[in-house]
């Protein structure tokens, strides 16, 4: 069975915001839901939890992630000033680890020795193999097998860590697919715990990812202020399932004088057709048990959605992100294939740093503002992953350059 669309729905009051979120599954997943929101809610209140998770974010992912100033950048563009959050140094490579330790760490609280996983990239499948090993548990990972071609180097590290990878071979062989294909085995497995690795999926998923990723908002916001005594003017992140941008969001909503911006795919540009900016071009509805905004082709079905990036091909995103569009705090927008690689090799070659594909959108959104922006100005971005896995992407062009 599969949470899509056209499942018969149980629908519970909380977990929404505004309108979106919620949970709309049926009634046996329901069930684990609510066992996983209880345990959730007990251990973000003992202290013994946030002492364990904190402490692996410091001694075993390398917490906190520095912050860098993009001097020669800034300098080339003109205008503002340039500044990663380096997720990217992060054990793992990216934003991922953060959640999957915060829900390893729940899985075994709650006598669990399965975890359950999808991945586009594979940085969230690597995140969980990563977790697996750690705590001793069997991981399996759900990859659609376009993302498996084109993120191989993922797939080897994953495998090397001791986890099961899946190819999911169905429709577009993509991030949609392998989280249909990850409910599924849940569904037929409910002993496993289902590690899911956006801010997306029925409640309590979309509210426990954005509070394991909330610390690099919590980080940036004390490091640029003990820095530069000020808060940045505008910060932006990539937006697929959204949780590296509502991790750093989260540390700046309630400042009302810095501009937030959230970055989607425009894939082979809006006009085409080929893109997942979901929140750019699409509508509210329903897919994968929650409610948000969602990309549907005529016939209302989840649309084929594209991006050169395997991390944001996806045709819905969290519900926070639909809600605050809503309500007009975060702006999104979007970056086309060409303009995310032309970021990509200029923060290669210009700041020595090699940013993950999916990063590369919220840089191309930098390339475009800095230079508008006043010479004391800062902008934020957050580099959510490292690039090594995208090399199968960009030999073809090397080649040429
Ligand atoms: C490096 C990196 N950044 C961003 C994303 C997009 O995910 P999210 O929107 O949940 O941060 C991914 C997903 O795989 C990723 O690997």
């Amino acid at each position: 069975m599969s949470l899509s669309m056209s499942t018969s729905v149980a629908e519970v009051t909380k977990g929404f915001f505004g309108v979106y979120g919620g949970s709309y599954v049926p009634e046996e997943i329901q069930g684990l839901l609510e066992n996983l929101e209880q345990a959730y809610q007990e251990a973000r209140q003992d202290p013994e939890f946030q002492r364990e998770y904190l402490g692996l974010l410091k001694e075993y992912v390398g917490r906190p992630s520095a912050i860098t100033e993009c001097r020669n950048l800034s300098r080339q563009l003109g205008g503002g000033r340039l500044f990663l959050k380096r997720e990217d140094l992060n054990h793992t490579g990216a934003h991922k680890i953060n959640n999957a330790l915060g829900q390893a760490l729940l899985a075994k609280r709650m006598g669990k020795t399965e975890l359950i996983a999808e991945t586009g990239a594979g940085m969230h499948g690597t995140a969980s193999a990563t977790v697996a090993a750690l705590m001793g548990m069997k991981c399996t990972v759900y990859m659609g097998a376009l993302d498996v071609e084109r993120q191989a180097p993922n797939v080897l590290r994953m495998k090397a860590l001791g986890a099961d990878v899946v190819s999911v071979e169905r429709g577009q062989r993509s991030l949609k697919e392998a989280v249909d294909a990850a409910l599924e085995a849940w569904m037929l497995n409910t002993e496993a715990f289902y590690l899911l690795g956006s801010a997306v999926g029925p409640h309590p998923y979309p509210s426990m990812v954005r509070d394991f990723q909330s610390i690099i908002g919590t980080e940036a916001r004390q490091q640029i202020l003990e820095r530069e005594g000020k808060l940045p003017h505008t910060i932006a992140a990539c937006v697929g399932g959204g949780s590296n941008a509502i991790g750093l969001f989260s540390g700046f909503l309630e400042d009302t004088e810095v501009r937030i911006v959230g970055v989607e795919p425009a894939g082979r540009g809006i006009a085409t057709g080929e893109h997942a900016a979901t929140l750019c071009e699409g509508a509210p509805g329903v897919l994968h048990g929650f409610k948000s905004y969602v990309l549907t082709d005529p016939s209302g079905e989840p649309a084929l959605v594209y991006s050169i990036a395997a991390g944001l091909d996806y045709p819905s995103v969290g519900p926070e992100h639909a809600h605050l569009k809503d309500v007009g705090r975060v702006h999104y927008t979007s970056a086309t294939d060409d303009e995310a690689l032309e970021a990509f090799f200029r923060l290669c070659r210009t700041e020595g740093i090699i940013p993950a594909i999916e990063s590369s959108h919220a840089l191309a959104y930098a390339l475009k503002t800095l230079p508008t922006m006043n010479p004391e100005d800062i902008l934020l971005v957050n580099l959510s992953g490292r690039g090594d896995k995208d090399m199968p992407i960009v030999e073809p062009l090397l080649q040429k350059m």
